[in-house]
């Protein structure tokens, strides 16, 4: 940057910078109008991140056909703020809770500055309540719910969840949702199991679909929590393996790619998270038995279909009145065939929740079980018993994750 824009707008903008950052009120940075000697560069967005207990600023540069990240301690991006603005850079736009400021050069290097309030901010009812301390948590925590998933993610804009100015289109605004929910239940499992202190994981997501959820666990791990890490997504349909692979490779991202096989025939060895979510009927107990049997630290899954434990319950006669509606038949098949799944697991050594994950457009598939693998080991006897009396209670003869269980060596 020469001398002439080294004026007191630019000092007043890192400082702004800074003490946001330093505070937490930093949303993001974008720095444009490239006129440096990159030719594809487009533009570098610029946002905190937490990694291993250090905050920094993760640079996201954008160039025509692919997307580069590095990370940086504030002091290193003010340093480098100070050689690109007005050189490289004639266009900074920083956005923070609060405000939005932007920083322009001309070509005659004058340096212009807007600073308005961010519209987008927290509810000006919030905003005028925070003086009293009882507001600050809820700020805080209206902060960090935002971080899990940021909208300039390049991967989001590639599945069509945001435009192209980095808005949600409004037919995926319940997607957009559910990405941010699964990110956020995972995060804390990651905090919780340790795994964020690891230098590399391993996942592996069976049934990935269209792989919404995949390529936001790949960005998560790698561009928020710094940790190097390998998706694999194992999915049926060979149409979408190529359209997941090609994709990660228009994204330039190494540390994914997507497999076509049937969970029931996937063997699997070192995976640290197993997600299987919305994989048909059994194909959950197979996607479990996995995680179980790798010695997964993580296992998280959204059954749906519950086909197989159906046809083989046997309810008590006074319930008949009850059950003669299809519905509470199913929904009694549901919740049998998830507890035993959960107690399952609990007998295998993981701490297991199941709970209301988030419900998607037409569909009641808004159940997950969350599993975490217990660091000391514990007597299973009595779960054992519990699932036993439970299937004799109903008359159940076969449960596939139970079947496969005791069939196969596990860790
Ligand atoms: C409802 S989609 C869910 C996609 C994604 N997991 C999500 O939640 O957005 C279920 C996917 O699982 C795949 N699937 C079903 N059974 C499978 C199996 N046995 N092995 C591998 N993939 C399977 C289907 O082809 C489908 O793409």
């Amino acid at each position: 940057m020469t001398d002439s824009n080294f004026n007191a707008d630019t000092e007043g903008f890192l400082r702004d910078l800074q003490q946001a950052f330093r505070v937490g009120a930093l949303l993001r940075l974008v720095l444009s109008k490239y006129k440096g000697a990159e030719v594809d560069l487009n533009r570098i967005t610029i946002r905190p991140v937490q990694i291993k207990e250090q905050k920094l600023l993760s640079f996201l540069y954008e160039y025509r056909t692919n997307h580069v990240t590095k990370n940086l301690t504030i002091e290193d991006a003010i340093a480098q703020f100070q050689l690109w603005f007005g050189r490289d850079f004639h266009n900074a736009h920083m956005i923070t809770d609060e405000w939005e400021t932007q920083l322009s050069f001309s070509k005659k290097g004058k340096v212009l500055i807007n600073k308005n309030r961010n519209k987008n901010s927290t509810p000006t009812g919030a905003a005028s309540v925070d003086k009293t301390s009882s507001a600050q948590p809820e700020l805080a925590h209206n902060r960090s719910k935002l971080r899990y998933v940021e909208q300039d993610r390049p991967y989001l804009h590639e599945l069509g969840i945001t435009d192209a100015n980095g808005q949600i289109i409004p037919a995926m605004s319940r997607k957009w949702k559910q990405i941010n929910k699964f990110i956020e239940v995972l995060s804390t499992a990651i905090q919780q199991t340790g795994l964020d202190k690891c230098s590399e994981l391993h996942i592996a997501d069976f049934g990935s679909g269209k792989a919404y959820l995949t390529f936001a666990v790949h960005d998560y791990l790698t561009a928020n929590l710094g940790v190097k890490t390998q998706v694999t997504g194992v999915e049926l349909r060979q149409g979408l393996v190529d359209l997941c692979n090609q994709t990660a490779q228009k994204l330039s991202l190494t540390g994914i790619k997507f497999e076509q096989g049937d969970v029931q025939h996937f063997s699997a060895q070192g995976i640290n998270i197993m997600i299987a979510l919305h994989a048909c009927d059994t194909a959950t107990d197979y996607a479990l038995n996995m995680g179980i049997r790798t010695g997964a630290e993580i296992i998280m899954c959204s059954p749906c279909c519950h086909k197989q434990i159906r046809p083989q319950l046997k309810s008590p006669a006074l319930l008949a009145p009850v059950l003669q509606h299809g519905i509470h038949l199913g929904q009694e098949a549901e919740m049998i065939t998830d507890g035993l799944r959960a107690l399952l697991l609990e007998a295998h050594g993981y701490d297991t929740k199941v709970f209301e994950f988030i419900s998607l457009e037409h569909t009641s598939k808004n159940k997950m079980i969350l599993a975490q693998k217990r660091k000391t080991a514990r007597d299973n006897t009595e779960v054992l018993q519990q699932i036993a009396a439970i299937k004799a209670f109903y008359g159940i003869q076969e449960q596939c994750l139970e079947t496969l269980l005791q069939s196969e060596p596990h860790k």
